[in-house]
């Protein structure tokens, strides 16, 4: 990766601005533009170098020293894991902060997801920790924070399920109304309930995530709804925090490979600012290989990988529904985030996903299915000879465990075919009969 802070940074103490990734324009960072009003194109934010006291580009030692004085403990810390990295997130928010608080996720090591995979050293960043139970809360304290400082009548967003549980909970936090848009019978239980019970208006469309995403930037031009998808540039700044934040928990060492599920490509698009980002501040001397892995129902940018000549859409089919998207909007920042990276782009099968997702419930670690896409990712690459069983690997874990409990119920008491099942077993209020049960799982044992 190569270091031109200059293009990454614009000079300590200006504002940050929005920026045309396609053809360059420029808009003032309050604009509320959901895309180039010229082009069309998405849209970045480009930062001032964070400034030392004397306005001069802050060491990277200092700004460590800054982002480890603002952890939650401290006493000039900030209890959100998003907003003690604010001066390269949105240095500018004020009192519009809208924070849960979010982030601060646990780096977890198991033994029996290293024997799982074959890694050794692998790490499980588990974002299914954040308040609403995703990754996305910290795009979304973000965006919610930015339509708060524009003055938005609305948000919208159209959704898998994950996006629209925590645009439902920041909106009600900003006291914003909140608008989503998800396909109609395609949203895992534990998601739609967090959605209506935090209060967003949900519809419910007849057709895919795809046309749900079609349908909300058509919406939000016409009626003047603020876009909160992760098209949205402050959404990508808020996820950049995993990243920033795994690498701080490591003491700045980056791992030899990130491994990350993807779907409509914000979080590669994040992971690869954070590190470009992360390397022109001199946080970190070399960035870790980052690893996409889709399902291979909806594996476009796997398809196109490693030249992406052609940038193809496929009619999405998973039982990780999460990441059910044919056509992924981020994706041309993702290309550049794998390109600039080395990275690689696989996808699994949904018996693999499951496979994982089976091992990293069993661990007690729990997670979505879509979620397991990275460990599955991982086992998948160890297999061909990708990573070295002693290389240091970080996979994230994007979603919890109870966004799903329709798959779990499927998993463990409706499949015949499922041998590692764990069925409830119904008895009569006796001590014999719990005698009973106990015997049966010794002789099974
Ligand atoms: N994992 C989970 C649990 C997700 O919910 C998503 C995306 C992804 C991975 C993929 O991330 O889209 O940035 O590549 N969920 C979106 C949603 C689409 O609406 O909740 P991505």
């Amino acid at each position: 990766m190569t270091d031109h802070s200059s293009s990454i940074f614009l000079e300590p103490g200006s504002e940050s601005i929005q920026r045309c990734a396609s053809c360059g324009v420029t808009l003032a960072e309050t604009d509320g533009a959901p895309s180039c009003p010229a082009c069309g194109g998405l849209l970045d934010v480009l930062h001032p170098y964070p400034a030392d006291a004397s306005g001069l580009r802050a060491s990277a030692e200092s700004l460590k020293g800054s982002f480890a004085a603002h952890c939650c403990g401290r006493p000039m810390g900030h209890p959100s894991g998003v907003w003690r990295f604010q001066r390269v997130v949105m240095p500018r928010a004020g009192d519009a902060v809208t924070s849960h608080p979010e982030g601060n996720t646990p780096l977890l090591s198991r033994a029996a997801l290293s024997r799982y995979s074959g890694c050794e050293s692998l790490l499980i960043k588990h974002e299914g920790h954040n308040p609403t139970g995703s990754f996305k809360d910290r795009g979304m304290t973000v965006g919610v924070t930015q339509a708060v400082r524009i003055g938005a009548s609305a948000v919208a967003c159209a959704s898998t399920g994950n996006t629209s549980a925590a645009l439902s909970a920041y909106a009600a936090q900003a006291g914003i109304p909140g608008l989503v848009f998800v396909p109609a019978g395609k949203v895992a239980t534990g998601k739609l309930a967090q959605t209506l019970a935090y209060g967003a208006r949900t519809l419910m469309v007849r057709g895919d995530f795809d046309q749900c995403l079609r349908l909300v930037q058509d919406a939000a031009r016409e009626l003047g709804i603020y876009l909160l998808n992760s098209i949205n540039p402050w959404r990508v700044e808020g996820q950049k925090t995993i990243v920033l934040e795994l690498l701080q928990q490591l003491g700045w060492d980056p791992p030899e490979f990130l491994v990350l599920p993807a779907g409509n490509l914000g979080n590669t698009a994040a992971f690869g600012k954070a590190l470009r980002e992360a390397k022109a501040l001199g946080l970190i001397t070399r960035v870790p290989r980052l690893i996409s892995v889709q399902a291979d129902g909806a594996a476009p940018f796997a398809a196109s990988f490693p030249s992406f000549e052609t940038r193809g859409t496929v009619q999405a089919e998973t039982l990780a529904t999460a990441i059910r998207i044919g056509d992924p909007a981020s994706w041309d920042r993702a290309v550049r985030a794998i390109r600039e990276t080395n990275g690689l782009v696989i996808s699994c099968s949904d018996e693999d996903i499951i496979d994982a997702k089976v091992a990293i419930d069993a661990a007690g670690v729990g997670c979505e299915a879509a979620s397991a896409a990275s460990v599955a990712g991982v086992k998948q690459l160890v297999a061909r000879g990708v990573i070295a069983p002693g290389d240091r690997v970080v996979a994230v874990l994007t979603g919890h465990v109870l966004k799903d409990p329709g798959m779990l119920q499927w998993l463990h008491q409706e499949r015949t075919d499922f041998a590692g099942a764990n069925r409830p077993v119904e008895i009569e209020p006796t001590v014999s009969a719990v005698e009973r049960v106990l015997r049966e799982a010794r002789t099974t044992a």
